[in-house]
């Protein structure tokens, strides 16, 4: 029985229920055509090769098919859900988005989209709680939830760090978030620092009567993010944060797995996503890798500021969109803009994405003249103003801090 790339084309084809469905933008290699580039890219992350092949056993029905080539550069891949082994995300991207990327049939190859059937999204978890932390963990009710990530990033201490998580609580944000770059440095150790970051959350609980927490960054070898997840755990905290690209999709699924009866929810940063994304002609884009984040099961996700803030324009509320929709009964995830946020471009962002958000300021608020608990006073006052269909100046007559950010950054879009 022969197998060869033409094998793997078939423009009429419709796709099964139980297929998984990718949408790739191809641009072919030059001397060769698109139907050529879209059989070899549906051969290689399936079961073909180079090679015309003779085989003894039918394996058609582990074939991919390219089909619905498209005249803008796009061809969809369908993929029969037997390729896929039940939940093990690392073996799906190994197909979809593995030796295919470095192709020279291809001059560049993207994954732009992926429609996942019933039969490969319900082998995953999926998020515990998605963006019903709002009212499940925190009291953030119909306003986005706010967090604050401590400026210097790296460099202060655990007594400093918690000090500036009390002042940021008490001005009026829900959570405090470690930053991508910190774990368990000797300037800052992680037991340390979470020790007193709880006890100063505390604090702060007591006194406004709100419910505080902390995203605790997890990041590390795979074994000791479970440690550190558990002592978290141990000391009251309801969130861990994990560096997802760079810690790695099969990791971020031992952590969701090995802490299922610690009740934690999953702060997805994504440092490192723009190596895969950031070109528009090649990699993997964004709307894919949330897709694969919440197949593992983060609760939160970064997915930038529509423009507003210091990181590149993306598809963010495209990509908020997706992470919302129905994705056969799995929890939806809380997306998260972060980046060059301040007071000034909250009602900007918001406007954007709607409030069911996590809105986050490091500089925007840290970098206030009048400190880092007035920081978060307008930064908060901001979220309120725009819940409430006031404009920020509006609201800066009543509250001076927000007044004092308005004047310092404007509606300044950082670089
Ligand atoms: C993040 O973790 O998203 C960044 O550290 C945000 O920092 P910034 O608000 O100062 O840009």
């Amino acid at each position: 029985m022969g197998i060869q790339y033409d094998d793997f084309l078939d423009t009429a084809y419709s796709p099964a229920a139980d297929d998984l469905r990718c949408t790739f933008r191809i641009v072919p290699a030059s001397d060769m055509s698109m139907e050529a580039a879209a059989a070899r890219v549906a051969s290689e992350s399936s079961n073909g090769t180079w090679a015309a092949l003779d085989v003894e056993t039918d394996v058609s029905r582990l074939s991919a098919v390219a089909y619905a080539l498209r005249d803008d550069g796009t061809v969809k891949v369908a993929y029969p859900a037997d390729l896929f082994e039940d939940g093990n995300l690392a073996q799906v991207l190994s197909c979809i988005a593995g030796n295919i990327m470095g192709m020279k049939a291809v001059e560049s190859i993207r994954l732009e989209d992926c429609e996942w059937p019933a039969a490969l999204a319900e082998d995953f978890p999926g998020p515990r709680y998605g963006s019903a932390v709002k009212h499940r963990l925190l009291d953030a009710g119909d306003r986005p939830a706010l967090a604050t990530v401590p400026k210097p990033k790296v460099g202060l201490p655990p007594e400093a760090h918690a000090q500036v998580g009390y002042d940021a609580w008490m001005g009026g944000v829900d959570l405090l978030k470690d930053d991508e770059n910190l774990t368990d440095q000797s300037f800052n150790p992680f037991e340390e620092r979470v020790t007193r970051s709880f006890d100063r959350a505390d604090e702060a609980e007591s006194e406004t009567g709100d419910r505080k927490d902390y995203l605790v960054n997890i990041t590390a070898e795979t074994d000791e993010m479970v440690r550190r997840a558990e002592f978290v755990a141990d000391h009251g905290g309801r969130f861990v944060m994990v560096d997802i690209v760079t810690a790695g999709w099969s990791a971020l699924q031992t952590v969701r797995e090995r802490t299922d009866d610690l009740d934690l929810a999953i702060h997805a940063h994504r440092a490192m996503h723009a190596a895969f994304d950031r070109l528009p002609h090649h990699g993997v884009s964004m709307r894919c890798l949330a897709q694969f984040a919440r197949l593992a099961g983060v609760d939160h996700l970064h997915t930038g500021t529509a423009g507003f803030g210091k990181l590149a324009n993306e598809d963010t509320v495209g990509i908020n969109a997706w992470l919302r929709s129905d994705l056969h009964g799995l929890a939806d995830v809380l997306p998260v803009a972060s980046g060059g946020l301040h007071p000034g471009i909250v009602d900007s962002v918001l406007d954007e994405t709607g409030g069911d958000v996590m809105i986050q300021a490091g500089g925007g608020i840290h970098g206030h003249p009048d400190g880092t608990r007035a920081g978060a006073e307008a930064f908060r006052a901001a979220a309120e103003a725009w819940v409430e269909g006031e404009s920020p100046d509006e609201r800066a007559e009543e509250v001076p801090a927000l007044r004092v950010a308005l004047d310092k950054w404007g509606t300044e879009t950082p670089r």
